[in-house]
């Protein structure tokens, strides 16, 4: 099954909105007219608006790093997933590890906010990935185990579409350590047929599964010829529109 390239920068707390203006202006006149790979960028919630407005003409899609379950009321500093897709956002990064690891989200949290996303017409990047003890005590798999199948509980399998994974070893993540090809390929695969054994061997073979942590330009080539690497959610790269967009071109290469 062919599975289009899936590119996209997560740029976590950085980026003002007028340092975003440059940012998102480079990135579209780089790759904005190409529609060889899909390019999404998730700049934090107070550069939507504004970067909404300039990708109005472009391929490169918006993302948002993080939504609430709720649909509306007193969750002061929330921000819901109709309130998004007003802004023409596309896809939401959930369950990012700094989002388990410093607001305690977990599993079955996430879940919740996977199933809101898709009522809503988001596409969820759903993240999982191990730690390093966890690596070390040999328990990668089973961690992301189950982080695929409590986190896609209830997952509806006619959306299965629009559902992208992201297998991101968080001791990989921002270290500039990065898992090699073998060891992404390793994972990757595992979790295809995770998901294949879950959603069926059509559905589950068309879902792409992205590769995260320190995937930079000199990285790239490697990592994306992987059979079952579908793509990147790339942090510190995509802070440079050059080295964000490099990576889209090796993809395009690929
Ligand atoms: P990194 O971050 O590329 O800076 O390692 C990836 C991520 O956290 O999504």
């Amino acid at each position: 099954m062919s599975r289009k390239y899936l590119i996209a920068g997560n740029w976590k707390m950085n980026t003002t909105p007028s340092e975003s203006v440059d940012l998102i202006s480079e990135i579209n006149s780089l790759v904005g007219q190409q529609t060889q790979v899909q390019v999404c960028v998730c700049p934090p919630f107070t550069s939507l608006q504004m970067s909404s407005g300039l990708l109005e003409q472009s391929e490169v899609q918006l993302g948002s790093q993080n939504m609430s379950a709720e649909p509306s009321g007193a969750f002061t500093g929330e921000i819901s997933a109709e309130m998004l897709r007003d802004l023409y956002v596309n896809f939401v990064i959930l369950g990012h590890s700094e989002r388990r690891q410093y607001f305690g989200e977990t599993n079955q949290s996430v879940n919740k906010k996977v199933l809101a996303a898709v009522q809503n017409n988001l596409k969820p990047i759903y993240c999982i990935g191990e730690t390093l003890e966890e690596r070390e005590r040999n328990q990668t798999l089973d961690v992301v185990k189950s982080q695929v199948q409590e986190g896609l509980e209830s997952f509806p399998i006619n959306e299965v579409d629009n559902l992208v994974l992201a297998y991101e070893p968080v001791w990989a993540i921002g270290t500039g350590k990065t898992a090699t090809d073998e060891m992404a390929q390793e994972v990757h695969s595992y979790v295809r047929n995770l998901v294949v054994d879950h959603f069926g061997d059509g559905p589950g073979s068309g879902i792409r599964i992205l590769y995260g942590g320190s995937m930079k330009p000199e990285n790239a080539t490697g990592l994306l010829s992987q059979p079952d690497v579908d793509g990147g959610l790339i942090g510190g790269a995509s802070l440079n529109a050059r080295s964000f967009c490099s990576i889209v071109q090796s993809a395009i290469e690929i």
